[in-house]
């Protein structure tokens, strides 16, 4: 289904000789409904229509849509300034952290994930998708609520579209840097996404799931960490990581220092036949923050971790945030490849083969558990 390389290099040889996009040209092709697309690592964005731009959406291509983030007043293309190897140190607060993971209610998430599921999809540009919004954003508020010595936050995070992103967040007793546990809370069915069913239960409903109950054991705990935490919920993932490229945009143009972020995208599907792995996605993260996110792994989750084969040029929000220069990690349901079939159709269900509770609820663990670590 994926363009052979083949006929991806030509593509390449084609569109690597344009110059970078200057302002006029962003502002005629963006009235024009025009949207820039960055296919590959290094190479000038290119323009597609919606129509384009939905046929690689059906023919699984991940690309960046760079619309509404592209810096035409930068230098050259491609001005990343690339993550550090960051170091950690080992985990360390077995006792707080176990008695926390004893707390995750896996009822919660499973009443979460039916009510998310139950939207007749949480496209970004539809109705429902919007509202969508309001339910995670009202479901955290009223937990912040429940527990007002924490002094947590929910806001909601606005786009040009209608599906915002929700930022939950923990204050430290410092003001920064800041912890992140992201996921994207938008589903999409491929052939009709504005009004097809896409129940989204794996991708990423489970992974929404996993950061509304790591977040509720946490302030229920009264965890009151030295530095911030955030849990972030990105609008429009499915269509060009547009959400968490906002949000990593701005906290770069605000000089918000990030000490880590953990991407949760897709946590609860095991092949059949295949071990149960959690898969550590391998490009587009920081090798560190990975390596770190093993032995976060190793203390506290009872299944182990392999490195996973690549995931690919912009297959989740964590390499938004690598592209500002942020230390990202992303641990998947799987190695790359054994991950769930469903995704992005109306059978993407608790009920398809293969969904496992067992398996979602390993993540809200690795989720506390790195939010104290990091955190405390
Ligand atoms: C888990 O959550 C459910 C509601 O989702 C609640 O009825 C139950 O009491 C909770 N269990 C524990 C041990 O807190
Ligand atoms: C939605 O969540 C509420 C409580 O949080 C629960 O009582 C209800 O059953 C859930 N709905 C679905 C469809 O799971
Ligand atoms: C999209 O949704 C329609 C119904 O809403 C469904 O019949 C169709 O199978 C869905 N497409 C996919 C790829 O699941
Ligand atoms: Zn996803």
């Amino acid at each position: 289904m994926k363009l052979s390389s083949s006929l991806l290099s030509l593509v390449l040889a084609a569109v690597s000789v344009r110059a970078a996009i200057s302002e006029a040209e962003l502002k005629e092709n963006t009235a024009k409904g025009l949207r820039l697309i960055s296919l590959e690592d290094g190479v000038d964005p290119v323009w597609k229509t919606e129509d384009e731009k939905l046929e690689l959406m059906r023919a699984h291509r991940n690309f960046f849509d760079m619309t509404e983030v592209y810096e035409p007043n930068a230098a050259t293309a491609s001005p990343k300034s690339f993550a550090p190897l960051a170091t950690y140190p080992s985990p360390s607060h077995q006792t707080a952290v176990n008695a926390i993971i004893k707390t995750i209610n896996l009822s919660n998430m499973q009443n979460y994930l039916g009510n998310l599921t139950a939207f007749n999809n949480r496209y970004y540009k539809s109705t429902t998708g919007a509202a969508a919004t309001d339910w995670i954003a009202k479901t955290a508020g009223d937990i912040a609520a429940r527990y007002p010595a924490s002094g947590a936050t929910v806001t909601v995070f606005k786009h040009s579209w209608v599906q915002g992103s929700i930022i939950a967040r923990i204050p430290g007793t410092t003001s920064g840097p800041v912890t992140i546990i992201g996921a994207h809370m938008d589903s999409i069915n491929s052939s009709n996404p504005m009004n097809g069913r896409a129940p989204g239960a794996d991708d990423d409903g489970s992974g929404s799931v996993n950061l509304m109950e790591a977040f509720r054991a946490l302030l229920a705990a009264g965890f009151k960490p030295t530095t911030p935490v955030e849990f972030q919920w990105y609008s429009g993932e499915e269509a060009g990581l547009l959400g968490s490229q906002a949000i990593a945009k701005s906290y770069k143009a605000a000089g918000t220092q990030v000490k880590a972020m953990m991407q949760l995208d897709m946590t609860a599907y095991v092949k059949p036949g295949v071990k149960e792995v959690i898969g550590l996605v391998p490009d587009y993260v920081d090798a560190g923050l990975t390596s770190y996110v093993g032995s976060i792994i190793d203390t506290y989750s009872t299944l182990d971790w392999t490195t996973s084969p690549k995931c690919g040029y912009g297959c989740s929000d964590h390499a938004s945030w690598y592209n500002q220069g942020y230390p990202s990690a992303f641990p998947f349901e799987s190695r790359y490849g054994d991950h769930n079939p469903l995704i992005h159709s109306a059978s993407d269900t608790i009920t398809a083969t293969g969904f496992s509770w067992s398996h979602l609820f390993e993540y809200a663990k690795v989720a506390v558990a790195f939010a104290y670590e990091l955190g405390i």
